[in-house]
């Protein structure tokens, strides 16, 4: 059961922060999927409809078309590894390889300890120092196996994700 009143006060601190009536639904959809831990529950995603006044398709919408977004449960730390050529070609496939290993579960998994999420993305502006990954909402270049043992060791040992 979702806290109406929990995602009726996010809802009102994203108005109150958004410069723009364009921004708010996105602003609101980004503090409801960090309240309830890097997903967004779709009974949540329904009051933050009702509470703009949009209609749920139009947040539908948004949900999927953001690859940031989900309405599936993930883990406290979801990783992004781009996949586009720049990054595949200096050394991705073996980053790719490395966090399969490491965690233990394909693209689209989310570890048994509900620690990592695994998903790919698109280019991510940062070529020029590629390969390249996200976790949460931070960037991680010139990446090699070595650097992506440290990182997750580090976040399993309850370190920070930057
Ligand atoms: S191709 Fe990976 S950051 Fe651009």
């Amino acid at each position: 059961m979702v806290d109406r009143e929990k995602v009726h006060a996010l809802v009102r601190e994203a108005k109150s922060e958004s410069l723009e009536e364009k921004d708010i639904l996105i602003n609101t959809l980004h503090k409801v999927q960090d309240y309830f831990g890097n997903y967004i529950p779709v009974e949540a995603a329904e009051i933050v409809a009702e509470e703009l006044v949009v209609p749920k398709s139009k947040v539908y919408e948004v949900l999927t078309f953001y690859t940031m977004f989900s309405t599936k449960p993930r883990g406290k730390y979801v990783i992004r590894v781009c996949v586009n050529l720049p990054c595949h070609v200096t050394g991705g496939r073996e980053i790719v390889q490395t966090l399969k290993e490491l965690l233990g579960v394909q693209f689209g998994e989310t570890t048994k300890d509900g620690l990592f999420t695994l998903e790919t993305t698109s280019c991510l502006g940062l070529c020029g120092v590629a390969p390249v990954i996200m976790i949460n909402d931070q960037y991680y270049g010139d990446l090699t196996p070595k650097k992506v043992k440290e990182l997750i060791e580090n976040l399993r040992s309850g370190g920070d994700a930057r």
